[in-house]
């Protein structure tokens, strides 16, 4: 049995003006008609082996949260609600002590909420060979082949191959080197030397597996996140950990807490396509494109216009000769940006956060 663990906690802000706080980018439908929180949900469901999922997501969120499981008639296993984000390790933490009050052997499947997965079938032999491989302590991560030194991702070396019989063809190796977020330097330096993989946010292992390496690695974060859970409250269906112990649980994330740290950890080859959707260049990459290469939606008019990400939410938007630009209308707010400076985006968030 797998138990899918959604991880709900981010808020995109990359995808200005569209995904802001109160309507992060994992509640919204970027491509095709779910949301990719739902299109999360389906994946996991669809895995032969796979329980009801457990949400763990900030409190602000909750009735959107429930109503997307609503919408694709998913009905979670808990939805634990967070006073304030404390990063994905404690968030990780709530749900493998949710699963390990029952059974300190439950296989976690952790996804984030907000990435798109593009081949069904072979996502699911990734997750097969990771939990067969984490059924001997291994924390397991897929590995994405990288493109660009791109420096927001974990690096990944892997090391010996683990054999064992894998009814799938493919073969997790242990992880030589874990690295979280490298400078540019580093980055490129990762791919001329070769043999290293992105890390694909997603992970495997035991409940108990992951906990043991939190306290050994961090056992502040195991112990407040441990008390917040202890004490937690139910809630209209909801769970809520304590707040005042949980609000003074440290902030990390579980590649720096434990994936970079942990000698336990292990990788397994993902092959099917992957996108974090990290900007307006990625969702223009991982979306269905006209004959111009253009992507429309909403009330839109678009004429000589070619490799062009045009969205308009509330008024009538038409974009005439143009190339690889990006506009998005929303009600309160409007993007024009040429595609390739996509990640120049949090010089905008800014100057109008410090301005209003
Ligand atoms: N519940 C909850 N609470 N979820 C959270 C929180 C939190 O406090 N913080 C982040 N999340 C969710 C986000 O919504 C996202 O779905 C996921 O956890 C990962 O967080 P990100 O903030 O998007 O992490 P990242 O993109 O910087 O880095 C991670 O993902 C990369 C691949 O996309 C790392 O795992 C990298 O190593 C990896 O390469
Ligand atoms: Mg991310």
């Amino acid at each position: 049995h797998i138990h899918p663990v959604i991880l709900s906690g981010g808020s995109g802000t990359r995808l200005w003006p569209l995904s802001r706080t109160v309507y992060p980018k994992q509640l919204l439908s970027l491509i095709g008609k779910e949301t990719l929180l739902q299109a999360t949900l389906a994946r996991a469901n669809a895995l032969s082996n796979s329980q009801a999922p457990i949400l763990v997501c900030n409190s602000e969120h909750r009735f959107l949260i429930r109503e997307q499981c609503e919408g694709i008639a998913i009905s979670p296993a808990a939805i634990y609600l967070e006073p304030v984000g404390r990063n994905t390790a404690p968030a990780i933490a709530l749900a493998a002590f949710h699963l390990a009050d029952t059974n300190e052997n439950a296989m976690m499947l952790v996804l984030p909420a907000d990435h798109v997965i593009d081949d069904q079938a072979s996502f699911a032999e990734a997750v097969e060979t990771a939990a067969l491989t984490a059924q001997d302590g291994y924390l397991v991560t897929f590995g994405v082949v990288p493109h660009t030194p791109e420096t927001g991702y974990g690096y990944i070396k892997a090391g010996e191959a683990i054999s064992f019989a894998t009814p799938t063809a493919l073969i997790p190796s242990r992880v030589q080197s874990f690295f979280e977020k490298p400078d540019q330097e580093t980055a490129q330096a990762y791919l001329k030397e070769g043999g290293y993989t992105w890390n694909s946010g997603m992970f495997v292992f035991t409940a108990k597996h992951y906990l043991q390496e939190l306290q050994r690695h961090r056992p502040d974060i195991f112990a407040a996140a441990q008390k917040a859970w202890q004490e937690k409250i139910t809630d209209l269906g909801f769970i809520r950990p304590c707040k005042d112990t949980f609000t003074d649980c440290p902030s990390d994330s579980i590649d720096y807490a434990v994936m970079q740290v942990t000698d336990r950890a292990a990788v397994v080859p993902a092959q099917f396509g992957w996108s974090d959707v990290g900007s307006w260049d990625s969702l223009w990459q991982v979306s269905t494109k006209d004959e111009n290469g253009n992507i429309a939606k909403g009330d839109t008019y678009i004429a000589d216009t070619k490799n062009s990400y045009i969205r308009a939410e509330s008024r009538l938007v038409s974009v005439i000769g143009l190339e690889g630009i990006v506009v998005v209308e929303t009600a309160d707010a409007v993007l024009v940006m040429h595609k390739s400076k996509a990640q120049q985006i949090k010089g905008a968030i800014q100057h109008f956060e410090a301005n209003n």
